[in-house]
């Protein structure tokens, strides 16, 4: 049977919570451990953070977290819809669980997410998979308690993926994995439907969180140790409360931190964007610009509102005050009616441009959007060879252009081990790799690394004692 009641409420929550903790409590005494639960968040770093808050909130009704989804009670996946790829990737999950599930009956297993709040993926993920006990989109996050809690006492499967309003100063509690580095949601959602993205359809319109309550987790994050506090929105330039406000704000935090953000729409990508990221000594000198297509016809049919022109003024602006600007990117190759000359319009832009970071991706139709309806003569396979065609032209470039850094001396945040022994990887204030060798206690810390050498997206150097 499938229940599709609503489960919205504070009082339905109360209740939900007060159910779990009974029901962890008592599982705690009679096995002498807590409920492990597992959440695996696939897509961008929005759910990630989406994941923590679920993993918080599981915590506080007495679950315990584990990576391994053998010995978890309670397992769920937190699924993106940006590609098909990508859904692909969540099927083979969820397929490979069958068996599984058919040994374990008890365990609960829940898919939430994006994919989850896509009307026709969530029935088709229902339907085939008799495994999935619960399936709920983005919107009905906060209404986990009230989920479980009908799952634990009468069974059943759910299906909560409606869109309804949500706060967003709700609050919450969050796990995070990392103990240095934190993303921080400051919006949510996107009114920008870009013809090719089936974002604003599984996230909503945008909602912005106050500057004040911001502002406060910031605060803890970095009384709590925190060096790098990540500001996440699908377009933080459109951030209700002024993003360049927000941004100064929180650099007049005390502390030994700094700020990232991501992503900025170049339709409202201002110089007061660029005078402040320069102006503001905590935020790192990075920008990360999806340019998508460096054709101006392409970026209408994108809905994009911006020509590679305008593009092209913020990174002359940026580089006037600043010459070693970093930037990165996203591309998108094969748009339906791409043709090969438009697609060369983006190689060459991108070579001018000199990004430090490109995030290349074959075109994906997505059903509902309208670029899906469009004809697109181009076979997936043409495109792929663009897309390689893309990376290795722009490799003697974004080579040189790396060249910059040598010689010079970073402050790098340490990330973990390298891939050879004994050596760190980290990334400087313009969100480059930076490699070095060092001691793992180094981990989660600043220090000043003086580049030696550079390759095509990253750079090696020595520590500075
Ligand atoms: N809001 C961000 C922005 O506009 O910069 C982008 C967020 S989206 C999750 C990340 C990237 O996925 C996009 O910039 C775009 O390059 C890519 N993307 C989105 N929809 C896609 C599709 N249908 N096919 C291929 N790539 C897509
Ligand atoms: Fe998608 Fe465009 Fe919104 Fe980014 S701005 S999430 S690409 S619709
Ligand atoms: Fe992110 Fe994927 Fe959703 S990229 S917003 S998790 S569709």
């Amino acid at each position: 049977m499938v229940v599709q009641r609503d489960f919205s409420g504070e009082d339905k929550q109360r209740d939900g919570l007060e159910y779990l903790k009974k029901y962890t409590a008592a599982h705690a005494e009679r096995f002498g451990v807590p409920p492990l639960c597992m959440v695996h968040s696939f897509g961008c770093q929005q759910n990630v953070s989406d994941g923590e808050r679920l993993l918080g909130a599981l915590a506080e009704a007495g679950f315990e977290p584990t990576d391994d989804y053998k010995i978890a009670q309670l397992l769920i996946f937190n699924t993106c819809a940006v590609r098909e790829n990508a859904e692909d990737k969540v099927r083979g999950v969820v397929g490979d669980l069958k068996k599984f599930k058919e040994q374990h009956p008890d365990v609960i297993l829940g898919i939430c997410g994006c994919m989850a709040q896509e009307k026709k993926s969530a029935e088709r993920l229902l339907s085939t998979y008799g495994q999935i006990d619960l399936i709920f989109g983005t919107f009905a996050n906060g209404e986990l308690y009230a989920m479980l809690a009908e799952l634990l006492k009468n069974r059943g499967r759910i299906l909560n993926i409606e869109e309804k309003p949500t706060d967003p100063d709700a609050p919450f509690t969050q796990l995070r994995k990392s103990s240095y580095s934190a993303f921080l949601p400051i919006m949510y959602g996107c009114n920008n439907f870009c013809t090719y993205c089936i974002v604003p359809y599984v996230r909503g319109r945008e909602r912005s969180r106050s500057p004040e309550s911001v502002e406060a987790e910031v605060r803890q994050l970095v009384a709590d140790g925190y060096k790098e506090i990540m500001l996440l929105g699908q377009n933080v330039n459109s951030y209700s409360y002024g993003f360049p406000e927000l941004l100064r704000r929180l650099n007049g935090i005390e502390g030994d931190f700094r700020i990232r953000f991501m992503s900025s729409h170049p339709k409202d990508a201002s110089r007061e964007l660029i005078d402040t990221i320069i102006g503001c000594e905590k935020v790192c000198k990075h920008l990360h610009l999806a340019l998508q297509s460096g054709s101006d016809r392409i970026l209408k049919a994108m809905n994009r509102r911006y020509t590679h022109e305008d593009f092209w003024k913020i990174v002359e602006y940026a580089r006037s005050k600043r010459p070693d600007f970093s930037f990165s990117t996203d591309i998108i190759v094969g748009f339906p009616g791409e043709t090969y000359e438009e697609f060369c319009e983006t190689k060459e832009f991108v070579k001018k441009v000199k990004f430090d970071n490109i995030y290349s991706f074959v075109y994906s139709p997505r059903s509902g959007t309208k670029a899906a309806e469009l004809d697109d003569p181009v076979s997936e396979k043409q495109k792929g060879l663009w897309l390689r065609e893309l990376l290795l032209e722009n490799r003697e470039v974004a080579s040189e252009w790396m060249k910059r850094f040598v010689g010079r001396t970073c402050r790098v945040l340490v990330d973990g081990a390298g891939k050879e022994q004994e050596t760190l990887t980290g990334h400087n204030d313009e969100n480059i790799i930076v490699n070095f060798s060092g001691d793992e206690s180094l981990i989660g810390k600043f220090c000043d690394v003086r580049i030696t050498d550079s390759m095509n997206w990253a750079v090696k150097g020595e520590l500075v004692l």
